[in-house]
């Protein structure tokens, strides 16, 4: 097979990219390791920035994201008894959008269906070759059979552990990475949201999220130790845990039921450098990772996407190279500043076992400062609702 962009992983990043491609008529072909189904069955993120919403609409996939989505103008931040909000409206004139991850995917197939559009899942043993060189090409199997696509680029959107970052030879590569000691349990549960806003709140008994997807639909985090399993919590467990952890008169409101799905997050901050290895790009979280305190990765993801979109289309468009030879360095200019407003936020937020008493008051020392100062809130709200591409 031939193409113009091979994408490996058909996540969010790299569904949005053949997506966008195909809207300027730049041919890809998307190359999953699972199936449609499992990626589906993977509930992640919740909170969307104006820029992926953009991106969304751009790749004519945004109509039902408009329909059915919640528009959030704030946030509120807890700690012990005490809870402030953070007005997004106010500070930046920008709300930030609720809408699942697997809801965009879903759209995303959805479009890319419509188009006929080559997806092929189930893949194995994917290959990138001679990605150094003016005709790369990617072998794989599938129920067997091997195949091969010779393309003009490969695009690596196949998330943290996949084979993108790996096929870039470790010299020409530096990885930086943060590995926090603790990782969250969350829950999905057919309930309604105790607040109309998200709620971050730090514990004395660690960290906790409140968060929805819609009026009956609820996503609710605790930070729990390393090695914790699903098995150690039960539903019980879970909410009698996360009431303890969240101011009382929230506590007070909050409706339990069954989770529908539960599962433990480790946390992590990791940046490659660069993001580029010939024709070879890597997007997402093939790239970086960020802990999700500050619902940062797929906003991350998709500015990532919208680089190498436009410098894609620069080359097809006007035989220009300038987008793609700039991409890493623009994308790695944005990916660090969503990596220190997570590792903030993350540092903020969490119970660390290491914490001495001095860094328990600087805790609440910078709490306090963000509920009373002007300041502090914009650059929060600035950066939680996403900073410009
Ligand atoms: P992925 O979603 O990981 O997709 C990569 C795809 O590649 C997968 O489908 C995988 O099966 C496939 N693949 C892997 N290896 C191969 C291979 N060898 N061959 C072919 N295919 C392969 N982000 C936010 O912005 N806001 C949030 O609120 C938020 N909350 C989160 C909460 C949790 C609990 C977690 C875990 C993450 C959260 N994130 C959030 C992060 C967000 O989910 C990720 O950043 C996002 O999924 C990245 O998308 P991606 O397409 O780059 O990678
Ligand atoms: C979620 O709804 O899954 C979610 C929301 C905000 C975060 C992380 C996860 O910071």
């Amino acid at each position: 097979m031939k193409t113009n962009v091979a994408i490996i992983g058909g996540g969010p990043s790299g569904l949005l990219l053949s997506q966008l491609l195909h809207t300027r008529g730049i041919e890809s072909i998307v190359l999953e390791r699972k199936t449609k189904d499992y990626v589906l069955g993977r509930i992640r993120a919740g909170v969307l920035e104006q820029g992926m919403v953009s991106l969304m609409e751009e790749a004519g996939c945004a109509d039902r994201l408009h329909a059915e989505c919640f528009v959030h103008d704030g946030t509120f931040v807890a700690y012990g008894d005490e809870m402030f909000r953070i007005d997004f409206k106010e500070h930046t004139g920008t709300p930030v959008i609720v809408y699942g991850q697997t809801e965009v995917t879903r759209d995303l197939y959805e479009a890319r269906e419509k188009a006929d559009g080559q997806i092929e899942f189930n893949v194995e043993d994917v290959v990138i070759h001679n990605a150094d060189s003016d005709a790369p090409y990617v072998t794989y199997t599938v129920d067997g059979q091997e195949r091969r696509i010779d393309c003009d680029f490969v695009a690596g959107c196949d998330g943290f552990h996949g084979v993108s970052r790996k096929t870039i030879p470790a010299d020409k590569l530096r990885e930086y990475e943060k590995v926090y000691p603790f990782g969250w349990l969350g829950i999905l549960s057919e309930t309604p949201p105790i607040n109309h806003e998200l709620i971050y709140s730090n514990s004395e008994r660690g960290f906790a999220l409140a968060s929805m997807r819609n009026e009956n639909l609820c996503r609710y985090y605790i930070q729990c130790s390393l090695s914790d399993t699903e098995e150690d919590w039960s539903d019980e467990a879970f909410w009698e845990e996360f009431k303890k952890r969240i101011p009382a008169d929230q506590a007070e409101k909050l409706i339990t039921g069954p989770s529908i799905e539960k599962s433990i997050a480790p946390l992590r901050s990791f940046v490659t450098e660069p993001m580029r290895w010939g024709r070879l790009f890597l997007c997402g979280d093939a790239a970086h990772i960020v802990p999700p305190t500050g619902a940062k990765g797929l906003n991350t993801a998709a500015s990532d996407v919208h680089y190498l979109y436009n410098g894609l289309r620069d080359y097809y468009e006007n035989g220009s190279s300038k987008g793609i030879d700039s991409y890493s360095e623009k994308a790695l200019a944005r990916v660090w500043k969503a990596e220190r407003f997570s590792w903030w936020f993350s540092s903020l937020m969490h119970r660390y076992p290491d914490q001495t008493e001095f860094d328990l008051k600087m805790q609440v020392a910078e709490l306090e400062y963000l509920r009373s100062n002007e300041a502090a809130q914009r650059a929060m709200a600035e950066n939680y609702v996403g900073l410009p591409y």
